[in-house]
């Protein structure tokens, strides 16, 4: 129903006062005039509700006076982006009185929030994206289509793919499994840390597919040839040529996957982990998009520098020539095992995966294939295996052992990630890069094995520290969040994930406990990464022990980074009630 006009008072009154605030059941309007206009506003300031009648009015144009943003009086429009529009209403002047209609707003909402979260952020504006996202929200826009026009924001802004894309999709990943609360948070930090990765960046130059159509095991070697010589046009025109003859995104995995691990764990982990994130991304927003998100991973991809480089893989056992001659046979192996499966000693396999003998694992991965353990099976035991790494990281290590510690997990995770989208593809070739990158994950695994010396011990439902602990859901969170607001509380929150568990409490409160921990943070591109593979790892076990030991692997890389300034969740907070119509500056004051 639309509004009637209302009487906001006299011409003389205005005049003598300078302007007039209408109150009511709509937003306050204030009533201003300047060389013989009237205009009507909404009252509060559109970047933090400070009272607009409190300001001041000169030539045309209003200013705020707790931040000094201007606006154009005719409009509405700001001269300072990072404060927003401020939204008119209609005025007229009947007889010498002023009337106002209080109509605010967009007659679509949804699009014009959506243009306002494209300037937030090409301009890294944070309150204005977190405004875009929760006025979406309130819009009736589904979260998917918010997080689809951020990433193609970053398609389009971005050369290569890198942690703003990772973490949007990372959290999209979770969007089905958050609490509802937490949903505008996730969208929020997605899209705040891809607009800052784009601020600044040279937007990405493209490229075009060929216009011939060659069969995958030609597009295979050339894309493999491309980037080992670091030729990225050639390989970017490569991978655009299979989009476009329709190769399907498991024979893509495929592709990409087996140009990857040409070199060894490229760049600590994170190049295998952007493709793979890349495919989740087009499984989020859809796979028409394929040729503007693929080319991005193709850059790095061909700029990478490998662990074959390093001494560590090379001296003093020879892991790369290892990891090499394990991958000719692994084939014959799977073939040999087709039919055995299936296969159960996943939690076995880890536990021979954290072995301190190379050749060992290697063999406990061929036994397993020979048995009949698929891809998925092995990256399931792998990721597990690299989790209990960070489970019992000892905290005698230096602090940024934490990141060594958490590169292997995510790379294992993705590489399991991977698997599982490849095994999908039939006619699977020989020279596939599933077999490479699984053998990188175990040998990545056995070389940070360090880590666990002396290692930390799991929290257990025998553990006489559990004794006093909080009993009920509401007070294990509670004491969870409690230990996230201090530093180096790492084996408490353990204990306390642990216990929620070990009670039998339902997993995602504890998992939403550990969404609100991590979406409070400034946190750093790591912890995101951690927690949603931490989670999909926990979503693969039906058995709890090594459900238990994953999420406590999780908890305590959470809590050894945290607390940190929450910049992010106060902009986020303003924003909220900036939607609500909250007063704000009274809280300020
Ligand atoms: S400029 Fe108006 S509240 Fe900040």
């Amino acid at each position: 129903m639309s509004a009637k006009f209302v009487r906001a008072g006299t011409l003389e009154e205005l005049d003598a006062k300078g302007r007039l605030v209408v109150r009511g059941s709509h937003r306050p309007i204030l009533v201003v005039s300047d060389q013989g206009r009237v205009y009507a506003f909404d009252n509060r300031c559109p970047h933090m509700g400070f009272p607009l009648d409190r300001g001041s009015v000169e030539d045309g144009i209003l200013t705020c006076h707790w931040h000094h943003a201007r606006f154009d009086l005719a409009s509405g429009c700001t001269f300072d982006l990072w404060a927003d529009d401020v939204p008119i209403c209609p005025v007229e002047v009947r007889g010498g009185e002023v009337w106002v209609k209080a109509e605010f707003g967009h007659s679509e909402p949804a699009a014009w929030w959506r243009q306002r979260l494209e300037v937030g952020m090409a301009h890294n504006l944070g309150l204005t994206i977190a405004k875009a996202v929760r006025g979406q929200l309130v819009a009736g826009v589904a979260p998917l289509e918010i997080l689809r026009q951020a990433a193609l924001f970053g398609a389009r802004h971005l050369e290569g793919w890198g942690a703003g894309m990772t973490i949007l999709t990372a959290l999209g990943n979770l969007l089905a499994i958050l609490p509802e609360e937490e949903v505008f948070l996730a969208l929020f930090h997605g899209a705040a840390r891809l607009a800052a990765d784009c601020e600044g960046a040279a937007p990405h130059r493209r490229r075009s597919a060929l216009g011939s159509r060659p069969d995958h095991s030609t597009e295979k070697r050339w894309l493999r040839r491309w980037v080992a010589v670091r030729h990225r046009d050639a390989a970017e025109r490569t991978v655009l040529t299979a989009i476009a003859g329709g190769t399907p995104p498991p024979a893509l995995a495929d592709l990409l996957l087996a140009a990857e691990t040409d070199r060894v764990f490229a760049d600590g982990g994170h190049s295998l982990d952007f493709i793979n994130k890349a495919f989740e991304c087009l499984d989020l927003i859809g796979w028409e998009h394929a040729a503007d998100l693929l080319p991005l991973v193709i850059g790095v991809m061909a700029a990478a520098r490998g662990a074959d480089e390093s001494t560590e893989w090379r001296q003093p056992e020879d892991l790369v020539a290892l990891c090499e001659r394990a991958a000719t046979e692994l084939p014959r192996l799977f073939t040999v095992g087709r039919d055995r499966g299936p296969w159960s000693k996943h939690a076995e396999l880890a536990q021979l995966l954290l072995g301190d003998d190379p050749k060992a694992i290697i063999t406990a991965l061929e036994a397993a294939i020979s048995a009949g353990a698929a891809f998925a099976d092995l990256g399931r035991s792998l990721s597990y295996a690299a989790a209990l790494r960070i489970a019992r990281f000892g905290l005698a290590n230096e602090h940024g052992d934490w990141e060594t510690a958490h590169h292997v997990f995510t790379y294992c995770s993705a590489v399991h990630q991977g698997l599982k989208r490849i095994g999908s593809a039939p006619n699977l070739s020989a020279d596939s890069g599933a077999a490479r990158a699984l053998l990188h994950g175990a040998m990545a695994i056995y070389l940070t094995r360090y880590l666990n010396v002396p290692p930390a011990r799991l929290p257990g439902e025998a553990d006489k520290s559990l004794k006093d602990a909080p009993s009920t859901v509401d007070e294990i969170r509670a004491a969870l969040l409690d230990a996230f607001d201090r530093q180096h509380r790492v084996d408490e929150a353990a204990r306390l994930v642990s216990r929620h568990l070990a009670l039998g409490y339902a997993p995602d409160l504890i998992i939403g406990a550990l969404a609100h921990a991590l979406l409070r943070e400034d946190t750093g591109f790591h912890a995101y990464q951690i927690f949603e593979a931490g989670v999909r790892q926990f979503h693969e076990w039906a058995d709890p022990e090594p459900r238990r030991h994953i999420l406590v692997a999780v908890a305590r890389y959470l809590a050894a980074h945290s607390p940190t300034e929450r910049a992010l969740r106060q902009t986020a907070d303003i924003a909220d009630r900036l939607s609500r119509g909250d007063q704000l500056h009274e809280d300020a004051g």
